[in-house]
């Protein structure tokens, strides 16, 4: 009975769903008729500790496109350090405050626990490649500005170098360093990291009538898959204000 009953609500729940799909796919001009392939029958649920059962993982490309922190830090040894990381975000105003997560303890997590700081550069479509080949798994003696082609450019309150090519950067100091942790409270090998922006760099071609234009800075956003990237337009931009 209790089975029936759970089935039951299902049904309801995954018409009530599909409604919802209906609605929005006619809201937005959506074909919703024809052959149905076997992902687009119901709503597709997965519990990701057993798997997605999709050819690809779905979740970078749910939650994307994604800013990248291009991050740059210095080792002990003097050595400049420059990384990509896309699991980045601003999570704060006044003080403005930055964080991107590694996965693994990697370089730039090493070099800013120890030295407190970091810089950020915005990554645009003409430094794209830039930003891929500062990705390579390459031993911290190497210095990634060296390894694509980019230039450090020295920082105003911070040691850690920025992108001379970059139109934005920012000049950060550790705020935290919180290692990641499952629901079930299961210590994870991924460190988010945090820092407080002390300086801004502004190219001023960005800012049209002293207002920063994010589109024709022309950032580059990571998708989903092995290699998806989005980039976006003035076109794409709509207004709307929160309700008052
Ligand atoms: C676009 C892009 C985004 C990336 N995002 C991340 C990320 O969010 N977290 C991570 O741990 N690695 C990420 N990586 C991989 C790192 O950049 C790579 O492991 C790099 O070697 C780390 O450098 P480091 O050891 O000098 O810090 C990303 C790579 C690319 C190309």
């Amino acid at each position: 009975m209790l089975t029936i009953l759970a089935d039951t609500r299902a049904c309801k729940e995954s018409a009530g769903q599909m409604a919802v799909v209906r609605n929005l796919a006619a809201r937005n001009h959506l074909h919703t008729a024809g052959p149905v392939s076997r992902y687009k029958r119901g709503m597709h649920f997965y519990e990701p500790s057993k798997g997605h059962g999709l050819p690809h993982d779905p979740f970078n490309a749910i939650v994307g496109p994604r800013p990248i922190g291009w991050i740059s830090s210095l080792g002990p040894d003097g050595v400049a350090n420059l990384a990509p990381y896309s699991f980045f975000n601003g999570f704060n105003y006044h003080p403005p405050i930055i964080g991107f997560a590694s996965i693994g303890y990697k370089d730039s997590v090493r070099n800013i626990e120890a030295s407190g700081e970091f810089a950020w550069s915005l990554v645009t479509r003409p430094l794209a490649e830039a930003m891929n080949a500062s990705s390579a798994m390459v031993p911290a003696s190497v210095d990634e500005f060296t390894l694509a082609a980019v230039t450090p450019a020295a920082s105003t309150l911070i040691k850690a170098p920025r992108v001379a090519q970059s139109p934005v950067s920012f000049e950060c100091r550790l705020s935290q360093i919180v290692q990641l942790q499952s629901a079930a409270g299961d210590k994870i090998d991924t460190w988010l990291v945090l820092g407080e922006v002390v300086g801004v760099h502004i190219a001023p071609w960005t800012l049209v009538d002293g207002v920063y234009d994010t589109a024709a800075a022309d950032p580059v956003l990571r998708g989903g898959g092995p290699a998806d990237y989005f980039g976006i337009t003035a076109q794409q931009r709509f207004r709307m204000k929160r309700p008052t």
